[in-house]
Formats: C-alpha cells, structure tokens, sequence
C-alpha cells in the first residue's frame, strides 16, 4: 500500500500535507444518504448483542455515530475524529455518558480497555499504512468484539484516474501533484481478508458498487468537492483552482454523462470488512 494524502485539519494528531484543509460538514452532507447507506450496510453485519463500549474512529459530523446509540442503547458510543470542523457539527449529537466525542487522530487510538465494537466508515483511505492499524484495533477488542471497516474502492474510476491524469499533467504538476489520488490507497478485498484473519478475527469481507442516481448540473463535480478534489484545490490559490476546476468538470461531463431523464449515475465502489474476536 503506498502513501497518500491526509485530509485532518490539524487540529489534533500529526500535520499531513494536507493538514490545512479543513473538511466541510455541509458540503459532505449535500449527499447524506448516498453515503450513510454504506455505513448501514457495514454495521448490520456486526452482530453484537449488547455491547457496553463502541468507537466509532473517523467519526465525521457525528449522525452515524449517533445512529449506533440507537441500536445499541446500553453501550457508551465514542466518536473520535482529527477534524475541529467535523467535530464541532458532530456536538449537536452528543447524549452525555451515550454518546460522546474527541478529537485524535486514529492513528494514535489507543483504549484504556478492551473494547467491544470498532467502526470506521469511509476513513482509512486517507490513513497509509492502515492494513497495520487494523491489526493494531484488533489486538484491542474484547473477547468476542468487533471490527468493522469501509473503504472506497474507486481509485481506479473516472473521478480518480481523470484527476490523477490533471495533477501529474505538465500544467499542474508542480503545485498538487502530492495530492494527486493514490491509485494504491486501498487493499483489494482478499488483503483485508488477509489483515483480519492474520490478526486472529474471523472475517467477512465483500464489496459492492452502488449506482448513485445523482441530478442537477456537475452534480459528479458536487460529489468529489468533498472528498478526493479537497486537498488538490487546496493547495492552489483562487484563479488556478477555478482553472483546474472548469477542466475537470469538462472531462466528469464526458465521464458522466446527463441521461435524457436528468439524472447522472455515478457507480461507485466500496469495500467492506468485518470481524470478530473468538469469545
Ligand atoms: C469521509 S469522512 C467519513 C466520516 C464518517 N465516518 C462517515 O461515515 O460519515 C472521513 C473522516 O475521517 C476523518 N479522518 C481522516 N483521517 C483521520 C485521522 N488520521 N484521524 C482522525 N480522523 C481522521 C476526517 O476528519 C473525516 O471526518
């Protein structure tokens, strides 16, 4: 697995080099249900009773950590994340002594006890190395715990490939080809398998492609803005993040085409992994 780069805002853990790029609650949430759906499929085939202690890593804006009290009423819920721009959305969900948040960096998660259920949706992709932190998270768990894991697995997709294409071109190599997306940003879905059964857990990974059904004008455009286009623009001032901008929206256009109903489809992969300690 190669590097990539990170997307905290600096406000706790290690600067990455994109560590003054601050996520945007708002704009993340524009697609809330596209990207919760994933998580509720990783978290229903966590198949714990009633835990008392579960950490959600990476947490974000913090209604999905939020969620997880829900299902699992006695437990404490402890959302962590690096971002104070996510965190300070994610207040408006805090339930004293059920759910809860701090800021850290995941890398440096380290429980005071063993832990009964670990999540983390849509976060290690930004995290090089992670295959050796899940090995770390699962050496945390309480007999019988578990650990649940989704990445996106589209870094060989048009969205990626054509900004990858955009960074490392002659025209804007020099300014963010660091934050070009790493095509190795991931495992395939057999190395998570590898990853939980070598650290003890009994595993079950799968993958999926959602066909997001998107509308509006650039609504591709609208989806990467939050995510793997935030580190490149960055690190660009103003007129030249409009210029790459208008060429890469051109190309997503072309890529995504509008259909005749108005609607845009965007496939998008993601791979699952979940498992669990023996009891
Ligand atoms: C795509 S969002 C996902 C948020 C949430 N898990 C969800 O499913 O909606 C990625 C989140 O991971 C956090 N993050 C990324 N790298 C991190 C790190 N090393 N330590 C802590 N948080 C990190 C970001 O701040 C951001 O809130």
């Amino acid at each position: 697995m190669a590097t990539t780069t990170g997307p905290d805002d600096g406000s706790a853990g290690a600067p990455s080099p994109t560590s003054s790029v601050a996520w945007d609650p708002a704009r993340y949430l524009r697609f809330a249900g596209e990207r919760a759906r994933p998580f509720a499929d990783l978290t229903a085939r966590i198949d714990a009773g009633a835990p008392s202690t579960v950490v959600d890593l990476g947490c974000g804006e913090g209604a999905l950590t939020a969620s997880l009290s829900h299902r699992w009423p006695g437990a404490l819920v402890t959302g962590v994340d690096s971002s104070a721009t996510m965190l300070a959305a994610a207040a408006a969900h805090a339930v004293p002594g059920r759910v809860e948040f701090a800021a850290g960096n995941v890398e440096d998660w380290a429980p005071d006890d063993p832990v009964d259920v670990v999540v983390s949706n849509a976060v290690l992709h930004w995290v090089p190395g992670h295959d050796r932190l899940m090995a770390g998270w699962a050496a945390q768990l309480a007999p019988g715990g578990w650990l649940a894991v989704q990445v996106p697995g589209n870094f060989r997709a048009p969205t990626h490939t054509l900004l990858r294409g955009l960074c490392r071109s002659s025209r804007w190599s020099t300014q963010v080809a660091a934050a070009a997306p790493d095509v190795d940003a991931v495992l395939d879905p057999a190395g998570y398998y590898d990853v939980l059964t070598d650290a003890g857990l009994a595993a079950d990974v799968w993958e999926t492609t959602y066909v997001h059904v998107l509308t509006g004008d650039d609504p591709v455009l609208a989806w990467v803005r939050s995510t793997v286009l935030r580190p490149v623009l960055a690190m660009l001032d103003e007129d030249d993040a409009a210029e790459l901008t208008a060429v890469y929206a051109a190309a997503l256009r072309e890529a995504y085409p509008p259909r005749s109903d108005g609607t845009t489809l965007l496939p998008f992969r993601r791979i699952f992994a979940v498992g669990c300690r023996p009891s």
